[in-house]
């Protein structure tokens, strides 16, 4: 058995062999396919490793199936923490798609741009959209706007039903006040305003789950312009679904096949999260092909398990400090602890625990959640309660031990 059999994928991104569980989610956003005028965008949320990527990756066909254009990128890399970056970021991507649109060449030479050409159009490429956006008076949310019109009354007219702005990781985005930088706030305007006057211009934007309070807090209308798309971890039906559907498709031998009971445990140690299910699924398949006696196979979970803590959450934990250990080590032991958890509650469990580890006062806890927030390894909702960022965190600190 070699390992291009192995029929899954854990990994960012990562296409999975079966998309499992995702239908109401992709018929949620099919539907808003139909607006004209656009009044809805849609915020695509979840946790690490929850599936978001590839769902948005299998958005494009349904969107292509409905003759709008998708443009876009993954923001994790990205510089948008200035406002002409992010607006030099949204022209490269909207570029990609403008290059096959034309436009009059008399209307962009009203607008200052010189080049003589024989056909009387131009493409409105990278070239024609930066001199549309230098020459277009005013601050770079008026600039953004006008090109954003242009290119969503442009695709319109070549018979799209309009342009989808799509960004992955946009919880990276930030304004910034101390320098006078607010690409968020500039995003969220622009977009307003287009689709105000009937422009056919739709954001998608993918992220952790503090993307959404991010844009509320960036701007109060966020709330009313998003519908918000959150990922759950799959039914435990919906999890064995996505371990036994990939045999089906790939012409792995059926004495490869994973038996009731070794999908079921898949299922219930995963918990349904999909990073977790195909990681675990791999491990499995590759123990499984080593085995002289499969008849006899019994699945080294807590080995695997093992592993999985390595690959995915020992990075994270080493990048805090002593005493943050400390207090994900009394999280870990609230009973909620991988759901949703307060700062009562810690400062309650952290005075059970003072004989192992030095208590800590309500505002201590406050800031270090905070500094923790900034880290990507906690977040807070809008009533003030708290989360680990990565699934199932609490059981890897308890695994861990003292
Ligand atoms: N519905 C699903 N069914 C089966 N496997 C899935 C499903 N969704 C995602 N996966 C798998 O889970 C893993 C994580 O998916 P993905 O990278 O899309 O998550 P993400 O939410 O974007 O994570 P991150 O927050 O780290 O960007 C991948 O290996 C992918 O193949
Ligand atoms: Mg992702």
């Amino acid at each position: 058995m070699t390992n291009q059999q192995n029929p899954f994928r854990p990994g960012a991104g990562h296409l999975p062999p079966y998309l499992a569980g995702r239908d109401k989610e992709q018929k949620d956003f099919e539907s808003l396919l139909q607006q004209k005028p656009v009044l809805q965008n849609v915020v695509l949320t979840g946790l690490r490793g929850i599936g978001k990527t590839v769902l948005m990756e299998s958005l494009k066909p349904l969107v292509a199936g409905a003759k709008w254009a998708w443009v876009g990128t993954d923001l994790s890399e990205s510089a948008s923490i200035s406002e002409a970056a992010f607006a030099e970021r949204l022209l490269t991507d909207l570029a990609v798609f403008g290059a096959a649109l034309k436009i009059q060449t008399k209307k962009v030479r009203a607008i200052g741009f010189n080049a003589p050409t024989s056909s009387g159009e131009l493409p409105l490429n990278y070239q024609t959209l930066r001199v549309l956006f230098d020459s277009t008076p005013g601050l770079i949310s008026d600039k953004l706007r006008a090109v954003i019109e242009l290119a969503g009354s442009l695709a319109v007219a070549a018979g799209a039903s309009g342009i989808i702005f799509a960004y992955d990781e946009a919880q990276t985005m930030f304004d910034n006040p101390d320098e006078k930088q607010y690409p968020l706030a500039l995003l969220l305007d622009v977009f307003q305003s287009v689709q105000r006057k009937g422009i056919q211009a739709m954001l998608v934007l993918t992220g952790l789950p503090t993307l959404f309070p991010k844009l509320v807090q960036a701007r109060t209308f966020a709330e009313r312009m998003f519908r918000v798309i959150e990922l759950r971890p799959l039914s435990q039906q919906e999890a064995e679904k996505a371990i036994r559907e990939p045999f089906k498709s790939k012409t792995v031998p059926e004495e490869f096949h994973f038996s009731k009971s070794v999908v079921e445990l898949i299922a219930a140690t995963s918990a349904g999260y999909p990073y977790f299910i195909q990681f675990i699924g791999k491990e499995v398949f590759d123990v499984l092909g080593a085995q002289p006696d499969r008849t006899k196979f019994v699945v080294p979970i807590h080995e695997i398990v093992k592993k999985l803590d390595q690959e995915f959450f020992a990075g994270r934990w080493a990048r805090v400090t002593d005493r943050q250990r400390d207090l994900i080590r009394v999280i870990a032991r609230l009973p909620t602890a991988n759901d949703e958890f307060t700062v009562q509650e810690i400062s309650e469990k952290s005075r059970d625990m003072k004989d192992t580890i030095k208590s800590f006062k309500q505002s201590q806890i406050v800031q270090m959640l905070a500094v923790l927030t900034e880290r990507g390894l906690v977040y807070k909702d809008r009533h003030g309660k708290y989360f680990f960022a990565a699934p199932l965190f609490a059981d890897f600190v308890n695994r861990l031990g003292d």
